[in-house]
């Protein structure tokens, strides 16, 4: 049995925080105390370091065919850049082809991922064509430990459902016990928006912006808690952006319902101020886009009211050569930047380091919340007797650079070139072995392991 001790960190879980150690026995936490008088292989000494739980994202798309082309990080590179920011399991998105079964899109998608990723993963299963032999499937999908059901309101023709299908979805997910997450934006309105953009010549990515105005998402925000209100199915939206869509949310809480909500970290960070004339506002065309400053509030002070329990990615990245597939039309650009790195280590520079969060919220939003509402707690999002050893050691004072130069993501621009951060995260373990140490990677490919999990809900 291999062991491992970290000592005299100041270890910070959602609800607690404590200098202490942690002793790590194989894979698993066995042993939480001050001066823990006890031997091990290996002692890391975390004095003046933070010990946090490993992050959580529950929303990347890796390898994922999409607007004809593939999202550029696999699953060996995106969860090795996960890793070295601190985020020791991602969630994945599996895409039902229409017309074809999820088996079908599931087959696929552990063809890609097992055996090759670097970190933790775990699937949710995007229904986009829900019929008759699809209701059938999904309690074989939740028997498999996908217990979540994302859809899309929006990209007509490729992975918008209906709100016939939705009905009929969350009905069937309801009495299989899991969750329905869905990206909520009004497609219809956005593909005329589109479209009138395009027959006035409007071209540029900052007609991409254009196309998907608050009322886009607000409206669907609203729709989609009103018929999960309807069907009593657990409910979360997906990269939730803006003031008109957190106060459809607010307004279900009034009837006692609740719709779990995430956010990315580039709509705490960025704003629609990078959408100019020029084409380099494609580095940020995803969808929904970014948005106001008056949003970037709203959704800080959501998280502190508990109304926005998680900060994902949404990492879904292009080279620049696939984003020049829209140089000459905005709706061509393949939707989704690269974020998977740096959630971490940019919410800790800009939101406790700067007061907006407490360390505890820092530790609910990036980890525990995602634990618990997709069905892996205590197991992961936690530091606790008989936990996964997932650990990152966080140097509080430490500074460092974004750049694509020093990055890990396979994507050769960042979003965030040039921003100077504080607090470096040196040390990440997964399940007990030091996958990450002072930059270097110390796991390969085939390490990660894949997450069944189980009862969803908070
Ligand atoms: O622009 C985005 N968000 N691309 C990925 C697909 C999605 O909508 O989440
Ligand atoms: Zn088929
Ligand atoms: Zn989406
Ligand atoms: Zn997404």
């Amino acid at each position: 049995m291999a062991t491992v001790l970290v000592k005299n960190g100041r270890v910070i879980t959602a609800d607690s925080d404590s200098v202490c150690d942690i002793l790590v026995e194989d894979e698993i936490i066995t042993a939480i105390g001050k001066n823990l008088p006890v031997q091990a292989d290996e002692i890391i000494d975390a004095t003046g370091k933070l010990v946090l739980p490993g992050g959580i994202d529950p929303h990347v798309h890796l390898d994922m065919p999409f607007m004809g082309t593939f999202s550029s990080d696999t699953h060996e590179t995106g969860t090795r850049a996960a890793l070295h920011g601190g985020t020791t399991t991602v969630i994945d998105f599996v895409l039902q082809k229409q017309g074809h079964s999820l088996r079908e899109a599931l087959t696929e998608w552990q063809s890609r991922a097992n055996g090759t990723a670097v970190g933790d993963y775990s699937f949710h299963m995007a229904v986009t064509d829900f019929n008759p032999s699809t209701k059938e499937e999904i309690k074989d999908m939740v028997a498999e430990g996908i217990t979540s059901f994302k859809t899309f309101m929006a990209y007509k023709g490729a992975l918008m459902i209906d709100d016939a299908q939705m009905v009929g979805l969350m009905q069937e997910v309801k009495k299989h016990g899991g969750l329905v997450t869905a990206h909520a934006t009004n497609g219809d309105l956005i593909d005329t928006l589109i479209a009138q953009h395009r027959a006035a010549g409007k071209l540029t990515p900052r007609y991409h912006y254009l196309s998907q105005p608050e009322v886009t998402e607000a409206e669907a925000s609203g729709r989609f808690c009103d018929i999960a209100n309807y069907t009593g199915v657990n409910a979360y939206i997906v990269h939730l952006t803006c003031e008109g869509a957190l106060n459809k949310v607010r307004r279900a809480t009034e009837r006692n319902q609740r719709v779990l909500v995430e956010t990315c970290i580039q709509y705490l960070l960025l704003d629609a101020s990078l959408y100019g004339e020029e084409f380099e506002g494609a580095k940020w065309v995803m969808s929904p886009p970014l948005r106001e400053k008056k949003d970037q509030d709203t959704l800080w002070a959501g998280i502190n009211q508990g109304l926005v329990q998680v900060v994902g990615t949404d990492h879904c990245p292009f080279m620049w050569e696939q984003k020049l597939m829209g140089k000459d039309d905005f709706s061509r650009i393949p939707n989704g930047h690269p974020a998977i790195e740096h959630r971490m280590e940019l919410l800790f520079s800009e939101g406790v380091m700067k007061g907006r969060i407490s360390p505890q919220k820092f530790v609910e939003v990036t980890s525990t919340n995602a634990a618990k509402i997709f069905g892996m707690f205590p197991r992961k999002g936690t530091i606790s007797i008989g936990a996964d050893a997932d650990l990152i050691l966080i140097d509080p004072r430490k500074k460092h650079t974004i750049s694509a130069e020093t990055h890990h993501m396979n994507v050769d621009y960042s979003s965030y070139e040039g921003w100077e951060l504080t607090g470096k995260i040196d040390t990440v373990l997964l399940r007990g072995k030091v996958a990450v140490d002072h930059g270097e990677t110390k796991v390969g490919r085939g390490y990660g392991q894949f997450i069944k999990r189980g009862k969803v809900g908070f």
